[in-house]
């Protein structure tokens, strides 16, 4: 595997790619891998020939007081855990080489960035949506895989690949948890350990909720009237927001629909932690992530050819 640093050698790596007709996956990360990390790298390497996995700690999508300063950095780690894939580069720019002096032209996602969490983490979005750009713009992958983990931010990109016209196959992956439910997360390393136990409330209220829709409820209010219940039982969960919402417009919906999602934030001491679940009353996950993937223009199950050239 390359650990390439500059954007001039990437580009070049790249262009060496499509001389080769090879199909060109990425997966952006902010490193400190995880399964859930892992998971996405492991289907870009099954259906595509050429892996690139981004680590850049992006200083734009965090707030004035979050975590980016304290925020785990290991590439050595890093590269030890991506071994074992066969991954073919590693980008690894410096904040200088992303954002030289100068830089100023951002990307604003419009209404769907300031919604959830975006209305706790004003500009969050913004400075995804920019990165991401770039990114794109420099690896200039055929396919992009994303954890449903952060399901906003995978309607926010579908929106800038739609948009901005930029071809780029977004490839939508399942969440990945612990034996304890909890949804793998960078973040997770800060919580104490009576934090991490009330952590599990969070996919208690998701479970709660898809086998209250499973057993035929379709009222959102008694739905999220359960959820609350849970979530509130552990006096350590402080509750930022909790909605179900339409997967494309990610608009509240009064009554449950195939694919919607219940989407949660909460504050477990200082530590922030989001989780979500499709609900509906049908069952594989791969099935459940087609349906809300067609909503958001993806494709979580293509069928994987491996030279998309031959497809
Ligand atoms: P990061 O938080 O490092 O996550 C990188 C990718 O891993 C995201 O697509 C995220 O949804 C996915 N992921 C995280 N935890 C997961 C889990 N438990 N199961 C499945 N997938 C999971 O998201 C970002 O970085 C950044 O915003 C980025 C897109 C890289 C832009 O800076």
């Amino acid at each position: 595997m390359q650990v390439i640093r500059s954007v001039e050698e990437m580009k070049s790596f790249v262009g060496e790619t499509r001389r080769a007709a090879k199909s060109l996956a990425l997966v952006p990360t902010m490193g400190a891998l995880h399964n859930g990390h892992l998971s996405l790298v492991r289907k870009a390497k099954n259906q595509c020939d050429t892996t690139v996995v981004s680590i850049f700690v992006n200083p734009t999508q965090f707030g004035p007081s979050e975590d980016l300063e304290r925020y785990p950095r290991n590439l050595e780690k890093d590269v030890k855990a991506l071994m074992p894939f066969n991954v073919s580069a590693a980008f690894v720019p410096s904040v200088e080489e992303m954002y030289p002096v100068g830089f100023a032209t951002t990307v604003d996602p419009g209404a769907i960035g300031r919604r959830l969490e975006g209305a706790s983490r004003p500009d969050h979005f913004r400075g995804v949506a920019t990165v991401v750009l770039k990114l794109f713009n420099i690896v200039m992958p055929d396919r992009a895989y994303f954890g449903q983990k952060d399901f906003q931010q995978t309607v926010v990109i579908s929106g800038l690949v739609k948009d901005f016209n930029l071809g780029v196959r977004m490839v939508l992956c399942p969440i990945v948890r612990d034996g304890d439910g909890v949804a793998v997360s960078s973040r997770n390393i800060y919580l104490a350990a009576e934090e991490r136990v009330a952590a599990r409330a969070l996919n208690r209220s998701l479970e709660k909720a898809r086998k209250l829709v499973w057993g035929g409820e379709i009222l959102t209010h008694r739905v999220m009237g359960e959820m609350r219940r849970l979530l509130g039982s552990d006096s350590r969960v402080g509750l930022d927001y909790l909605e179900i919402v339409d997967p494309g417009s990610l608009n509240s919906v009064e009554r449950i629909t195939a694919g919607c999602l219940a989407l949660v934030a909460v504050k477990i001491g200082s530590t922030r932690l989001i989780d979500n679940t499709i609900l509906g009353p049908f069952g594989a996950s791969e099935e459940d992530l087609l349906r809300i993937s067609r909503a958001n223009h993806c494709g979580a199950a293509l069928p994987s050819p491996k030279s998309l050239q031959a497809s």
